[in-house]
């Protein structure tokens, strides 16, 4: 597939990266100048008021919230009589309203990879807390899959008449591995309701709910075209959202509250969902986000990012340490195959030990180089990654010291003297064959250090 265009766009839309080298993406991803301008414009010429009214200023702002709605079922191909769009700040507050919301009770089960952002793990503590427990199946190195075997039996164990929810990612933030989309299907028919962590996929690779039909996706639109920040959501089955219990009410999510009667009446639908209100001057970008992406075509995206991948990881694993050995130890697959463009690694010195992610992230900002380090907010990555036990883990949290607050620092003397972090480089739809020889040359630095 041609993807010379993105090239164009890039030095025509995207004038700041002309001298920055962005590698970022996973954490965030980068708007064209037209967006920008094509929202100020509407801004400027359209008076937008608060939605909850019929006034014409609200009557505006409710119609453009309906149209994102409308441009967000339509991107991810949802139908709206099967699907609801619910808006949040970003797709960790997605993941809150699941966790508050999802009817755990005693007996009831929880199941997540080890590979997950943080965002998700969260929710166990609201399973929890409801009686229901918690259940991790891990991801193996190297490639950092899971053991489909493992998966299965785990997948056995939903309670039968209970509520069982089953939590992955469809991409890694750590290791950019995708996880199989067959899962959502296979689970949801052994009783399973299926939460779908898109955040860091729908950047690169189309998701098509015609096909697959998780119960619930979550998301935050900057990941996917840059801005605005501050919007995410829920996409979940009407079905599916049927069973969520809201654990209070707020401005814009009843229909009737009383304070003499004591009670009050939720609205139907995503109304529900939207605590207070929302971030209404941004929706329009939301469409013009989504027009952006469609105008280049998510396949052209995929193929850029799939072809870059495959560039950097052939480079990157090719690199050499003085001692003859190679000069990272990557922590995830090495071919494009069920991957996505996040490669995440450690160099390694001609001592044989890990280079200091802290140190590699200073001298990637002296180049100019935004590129990320750490375990991403996804510890279960990292402590497989780095072979961090779980052993190591509890005695580390069960000294008297650290009852009631960890620092990193901490934390770091804990694990004894293990690396207790990576770095992460991570490709996305502008980024272009100079992007990755500049980050090449930047790694070759440190052969001989
Ligand atoms: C896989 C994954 N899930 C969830 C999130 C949380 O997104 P946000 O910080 O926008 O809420 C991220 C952010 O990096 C992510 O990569």
């Amino acid at each position: 597939m041609e993807t010379g265009a993105l090239d164009e766009l890039r030095e025509k839309e995207y004038p700041a990266l002309a001298t920055h080298t962005y590698l970022d993406f996973t954490a965030a991803g980068l708007y064209a100048s037209s967006q920008i301008t094509r929202h100020f414009e509407f801004l400027r010429q359209h008076l937008l008021g608060n939605p909850h009214s019929t006034n014409p200023s609200s009557s505006l702002a409710t119609e453009y919230v309906a149209r994102a709605r409308t441009a967000v079922l339509r991107f991810f191909n949802a139908s709206p009589d099967e699907w609801e769009v619910i808006f949040a700040g970003n797709a960790s507050l997605a993941l809150k309203l699941i966790g508050e919301s999802y009817p755990f009770g005693p007996g009831d089960r929880f199941l997540l990879t080890f590979d997950n952002h943080n965002s998700v793990n969260g929710i166990r503590e609201f399973a929890r807390a409801r009686g229901a427990t918690a259940t991790y199946v891990p991801v193996v190195l190297p490639e950092m899959r899971v053991d489909e075997s493992d998966l299965s039996r785990n997948l056995e164990t939903a309670r039968s008449g209970g509520n069982n929810l089953f939590a992955y990612p469809a991409q890694s933030n750590f290791s950019g591995v995708q996880h199989p989309l067959e899962w959502i299907a296979t689970a949801r028919e052994q009783g399973w309701d299926v939460l779908l962590d898109a955040a860091a996929f729908t950047a690169t690779n189309r998701l098509d709910l015609s096909r697959w039909k998780p119960d619930f996706v979550v998301q935050s639109f900057y990941k996917i075209f840059g801005y605005p920040t501050g919007i995410g959501c829920l996409i979940a089955r009407k079905t599916a959202l049927a069973k969520l219990q809201r654990p209070w009410f707020s401005g814009g999510t009843i229909t009737v509250a009383s304070v003499q009667g004591d009670r009050y009446y939720l609205a139907e639908g995503p109304s529900a969902f939207e605590d207070g209100t929302l971030d209404f001057l941004a929706m329009p970008a939301i469409e013009i986000g989504l027009q952006h992406i469609e105008s280049i075509g998510m396949d052209a995206i995929h193929e850029r990012v799939r072809h870059l991948t495959g560039y950097l990881l052939e480079k990157l694993l090719a690199l050499k340490q003085t001692n003859g050995k190679p000069l990272v130890r990557l922590y995830g697959p090495p071919t494009t195959e069920r991957r996505g463009g996040i490669v995440t690694f450690n160099f390694y010195g001609a001592d044989g030990g890990a280079v200091d992610h802290r140190k590699v992230e200073e001298l990637a900002n002296k180049a100019n180089i935004s590129l990320r380090t750490g375990c991403f907010c996804n510890p279960g990555g990292g402590e497989v990654a780095l072979g961090i036990t779980g052993t190591e883990l509890s005695s580390c949290f069960r000294q008297p010291e650290h009852e009631a607050h960890l620092t990193i620092d901490d934390f770091r003397l804990c694990i004894d003297g293990k690396s207790t972090g990576a770095v992460r480089v991570s490709l996305g739809m502008v980024s272009n064959t100079q992007d990755v020889d500049r980050f090449i040359e930047f790694a070759k630095g440190f052969i001989g250090a």
